[in-house]
């Protein structure tokens, strides 16, 4: 039996009016401060049947059902199917397949990561029967929420799919600085096209990045989607998105320029005195200036044009800006990341503008832009089409963590095993559960 709430009616066949009246005076005087705060901590179950899935199981002519990638309900889907996830992001996986096409004639050798030098925010891990384990880690003081970050989700990955005992074994090496200095079979966050040993990993962001204030990746995903498509409070109040030839005509970039000051400096150059330039230097050391300069990442959207540029390496805020209707301005990029293989520079599909690395074209191209916001506003759409709805949504980040492993395993000649003999004989772990060792103090 469930418990019911009487209705007020039954109340009053009890009660007269004006003692109902009394009795939620008195409720309220008696309980209005013990509970005002908790009223706004809960909402009543909406009786409303949620509606049905929609149907983006297309039929093929034979009569059997074709799945289709459907951003609205398989965004943050971490469990795809191989098969799916092929379907959903062709573009995905060049670099790891570029990795696997240099190794092809010269397997890595198990003896190579016994090799490779364990530099500050470097890790070894396995993977055995679809579950990680930490075998070792290198100092981690400047890189901590990243290497939490980045095996977090690498764990979210292999534990999201039903089949996971499928997923090869391996051993690898990851870094969680910025890059990896090129020597060795190391996962990075980036490379050059002249770093043909590195193994293309996804970035910390996608778990959570504290240190810029930004928060975990689908909140973020949630906080910019409100900003473009709006937005429906838990209460029932919308509100609406802002259109995009509403956004402010202006190129916005915020950052630190000390950790690339030859591209960053550039660009600082290249919009001084320009009407349609927001650009802020922050200085990430001073209090202040982070509390005046720092515009929070969803506010980035509210803006038509966004500078993109190279850091130390790559710029972990690409991802940010790529979730936005706006039209992201970029200069030519060295350092890849997995879902730079569906940028398009031109023609009807463009999804970003890309200018000289020095920014000299940045003039002209911005002011066509400005003086043309339809073919502006196509560019965004296609950003919104193309990333936030696809490369960039949580689901591929899963599919590419898989796809990874796998062809890393294929260009592995060795498989680990889980277990060795230590000095006294005794059968020993080699490395700590990923759960364990994410609760142990580093
Ligand atoms: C039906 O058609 C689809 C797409 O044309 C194809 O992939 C699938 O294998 C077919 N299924 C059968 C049972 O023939
Ligand atoms: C861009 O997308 C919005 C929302 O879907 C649509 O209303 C608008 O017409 C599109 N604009 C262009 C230029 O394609």
């Amino acid at each position: 039996m469930r418990w019911q709430q009487p209705q007020p009616s039954t109340w009053a066949r009890f009660l007269g009016t004006g003692a109902l009246v009394s009795l939620a005076i008195i409720t309220f005087l008696v309980f209005e401060g013990r509970f005002s705060n908790d009223v706004t901590k809960y909402a009543l179950k909406s009786s409303m049947i949620p509606p049905p899935k929609d149907g983006s199981f297309g039929r093929c002519a034979n009569g059997t059902e074709k799945w289709e990638f459907v951003a609205g309900r398989d965004a943050n889907n971490h469990g795809l199917s191989e098969e799916q996830c092929l379907a959903a992001f062709p573009k995905l996986f060049v670099e790891a397949d570029k990795s696997v096409e240099g190794r092809k004639a010269n397997l890595v050798k198990y003896e190579e990561l016994d090799e490779l030098v364990m530099e500050d925010g470097m890790f070894r891990a396995l993977i055995y029967n679809g579950e990680l384990y930490v075998v070792d880690y290198a100092d981690m003081t400047y890189t901590q929420t990243r290497a939490k970050s980045t095996l977090s989700s690498l764990n979210r990955a292999l534990q999201a799919v039903p089949d996971r005992h499928n997923i090869p074994n391996v051993e690898f090496v990851l870094s969680s600085d910025d890059f990896s200095n090129g020597k060795g079979p190391v996962w990075s966050y980036s490379k050059r096209d002249e770093d043909s040993t590195v193994w293309l990993m996804p970035d910390f962001g996608y778990w959570s990045w504290p240190e810029v204030k930004v928060g975990p990746y689908k909140e973020i995903r949630r906080r910019i989607a409100a900003v473009d498509d709006g937005e429906v409070a838990p209460d029932g109040s919308v509100t609406p998105g802002m259109s995009f030839q509403d956004k402010r005509k202006q190129l916005l970039w915020r950052g630190s320029v000390n950790t690339n000051h030859e591209i960053r400096g550039k660009l600082l150059k290249a919009v001084q005195g320009q009407s349609w330039g927001s650009v802020r230097v922050i200085d990430w050391d001073e209090e202040n200036d982070v509390r005046f300069n720092l515009l929070p990442m969803e506010e980035h959207c509210r803006y038509m044009f966004l500078a993109h540029t190279e850091g130390r390496s790559f710029s972990g805020r690409g991802k940010y800006l790529l979730n936005c209707r706006s039209v992201v301005v970029s200069h030519k990029l060295v350092w890849r990341e997995a879902h730079h293989a569906a940028l398009i520079a031109s023609g009807p599909d463009a999804n970003f503008v890309e200018v000289e690395r020095d920014f000299s074209d940045l003039h002209t191209k911005l002011e066509f832009l400005i003086d043309n916001p339809e073919a502006a506003e196509r560019i965004a759409n296609n950003t919104v089409r193309t990333f936030r709805d696809r490369y960039l949504t949580p689901a591929a980040e899963s599919c590419y963590w898989r796809y990874l492993v796998r062809r890393y395993a294929s260009a592995c000649e060795f498989e680990p095993v889980l277990y060795h003999a230590d000095k006294d004989g005794k059968r020993q772990m080699r490395g700590t559960p990923f759960e364990s060792w994410i609760l142990s103090g580093h």
